[in-house]
C-alpha cells in the first residue's frame, strides 16, 4: 500500500493524473526493453535452476558454517538486504561478504571470522572481470584449495555469472565449478531474484519459493497499469519538477538498513545521469533522528521522505514496571517497546510533513517473504517507470566506468597504458 496524504498542496490532482497516465505507459516499455527480464521474472523464471540453487543451499547447510558471498553492487546488495530484512541467517550456515570493496581492514576481518572453519564461496559478478570481487576470489579460493586441495574446493565454489562468456564463466567451466546464470536480459541492481540472490538468500535458510510467489503477486497488481508504482514514479517525478530533488527513504527497523542501501543503488544507479536524476539517501529512525533529524526538520526544504511502515505488530517486550520513577517513565509502564517505536513513527511523519517534508508512505503487513518479494518488484517496477518518466534510460549505468578506466590507468592493467 502507498499513501500520499502528507504531499496535499504541492501537487495538485489534475497533473498528478496526467503524470500517472505517462508512467503507466511506460510499464511495456521495461516489458520489451532488453534489459527488461525481471519484469516477468516471477512468473517465467527457469525451474531446473532454482531446484538447483535450493539442493546447492542443503549441501552448503551439510558441509559450511560459512558462506562466502563474493560480489560488488548488484551482485550482494540484494540478498544482503533480504537477509538483514528477515532476521539473519535461519540455518547452521552464516553469510559473510568479500568482494565489495578493497579495505584491508575489512578482508582482514572476514578472514578472521573466518578462521579454520569449514566453508564454501559464492562468487557472484556477471561480467565476471569487476576488480573487488576478482581480487577477493583469489584470496578465499586460495584459502580454500589450502584447506581442502584443489579437487574439494572445486565442489565449495559456486559461480554466479554470464551463461556464455566471461572470465568467470570460463574458469568455472575448466574447473567444474557448480554455476548459476546472470541473465542477459537482466541488469546487477534487478537481478536479486536470480541465482545471484538466491543461493546466499536459499543458504541462509530462507523460503525462495514465497519470496517468488510475493513477487508474482505485486507484478500481478502492477503489470497491467502499473498500478501503485505508476503513482510512486509519477509522484516522484512531480516532486523534483518542484525541485524536491532528494529522496529519503525511511524506516524505523535496523534490520532495513541494506534495504536502504539497494533501493540506493536501485533509485540512483538507474535515474543519476544526463546531469538529472532524484539522490536518494536513507535513514534508519529513530537512531537517524538524533543525527539527521535536525536537517530533515529545518534544512534546506529540497527533500522528501519515502517511509517503509511495517503494519504488523511486534509484541514481547514491554516497559518494566518499577515502584519509584526516577527516569520518569511511570506513564509508559506496561507498554510495549513496539508502541513507543510505531508513535515515534507517526510523530516524525507529522513533524516532518509540519516541517515542509512532503512524506510519502508505504506499508508492508508484516515481514515475512511474500511481503518482502513483493517490495522488491514494487520499487523494481517504480525504478523503471519512474525513470523512463524522467527521460533517462533505467537500465545502463555508463557512469560507473568511470573510475575503473582511472584505476586500471594508474595500477598499469594493460591495455589502459596512457
Ligand atoms: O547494477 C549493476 O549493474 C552493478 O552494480 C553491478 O552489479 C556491479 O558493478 C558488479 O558487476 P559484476 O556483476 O559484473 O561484477
Amino acid at each position: 500500500m502507498i499513501d500520499f496524504k502528507y504531499t496535499g498542496g504541492i501537487i495538485n490532482e489534475e497533473e498528478y493524473q496526467h503524470k500517472i497516465d505517462e508512467a503507466r505507459t511506460y510499464v511495456a516499455k521495461a516489458e520489451q526493453d532488453s534489459f527488461g527480464g525481471w519484469v516477468n521474472l516471477p512468473v517465467d523464471y527457469d525451474k531446473e535452476e532454482f531446484d538447483r540453487i535450493k539442493r546447492a543451499a542443503e549441501k552448503i547447510n551439510s558441509d559450511s558454517d560459512y558462506l562466502v558471498c563474493i560480489g560488488i553492487g548488484g551482485s550482494y546488495l540484494g540478498h544482503k538486504a533480504v537477509i538483514e530484512a528477515l532476521g539473519g541467517e535461519r540455518k547452521r550456515t552464516k553469510i559473510l561478504y568479500a568482494g565489495n570493496c578493497l579495505s584491508v581492514r575489512s578482508m582482514k576481518k572476514v578472514l578472521d571470522e573466518l578462521g579454520d572453519a569449514d566453508f564454501s564461496i559464492n562468487v557472484i559478478s556477471k561480467s565476471g572481470t569487476t576488480t573487488e570481487p576478482a581480487v577477493a576470489f583469489r584470496i578465499f579460493k586460495q584459502k580454500l584449495i589450502e584447506k581442502y586441495g584443489e579437487e574439494e574446493a572445486a565442489k565449495r565454489i559456486y559461480a554466479t555469472t554470464d551463461a556464455n562468456k566471461g572470465a568467470l564463466h570460463d574458469e568455472a567451466v575448466a574447473k567444474g565449478y557448480e554455476s548459476f546464470v546472470v541473465p542477459d536480459n537482466i541488469g546487477g541492481r534487478y537481478s536479486v531474484l536470480t541465482g545471484v540472490g538466491l543461493l546466499a538468500i536459499a543458504s541462509a535458510g530462507i523460503d525462495i519459493d514465497a519470496l517468488m510467489d510475493g513477487a508474482a503477486e505485486e507484478r500481478a497488481s502492477l503489470i497491467s497499469d502499473g498500478g501503485k508504482a505508476a503513482e510512486y514514479a509519477a509522484m516522484r517525478n512531480l516532486l523534483l519538477e518542484k525541485d524536491y530533488n532528494i529522496e529519503i527513504l525511511a524506516n524505523f527497523e535496523p534490520q532495513f538498513m541494506y534495504l536502504n542501501e539497494w533501493w540506493k543503488q536501485l533509485f540512483g544507479e538507474s535515474e543519476g545521469k544526463d546531469h538529472k536524476g532524484i539522490f536518494p539517501a536513507s535513514v534508519v529512525d529513530s537512531t537517524d533522528l538524533h543525527s539527521m533529524g535536525q536537517y530533515i526538520q529545518q534544512g534546506r526544504r529540497n527533500l522528501f521522505e519515502t517511509f517503509v511502515e511495517v503494519r504488523e505488530d511486534c509484541p514481547g517486550i514491554t516497559v518494566p514496571t518499577l515502584e519509584e520513577d526516577l527516569d520518569g517513565l511511570k506513564y509508559l509502564e506496561g507498554r510495549e517497546l513496539d508502541y513507543i517505536n510505531k508513535t515515534a513513527n507517526a510523530a516524525t511523519r507529522e513533524a516532518h510533513t509540519a516541517g515542509g517534508v512532503p512524506v510519502l508512505e508505504i506499508v508492508m503487513p508484516t515481514i515475512d517473504e511474500r511481503s518482502l518479494g513483493a517490495l522488491i518488484y514494487f520499487f523494481e517496477m517504480s525504478c523503471a517507470l519512474s525513470g523512463f518518466t524522467l527521460g533517462v534510460n533505467p537500465f545502463d549505468q555508463p557512469g560507473v566506468e568511470a573510475y575503473k578506466t582511472r584505476m586500471f590507468e594508474l595500477l598499469g592493467k594493460p591495455g589502459y597504458e596512457k
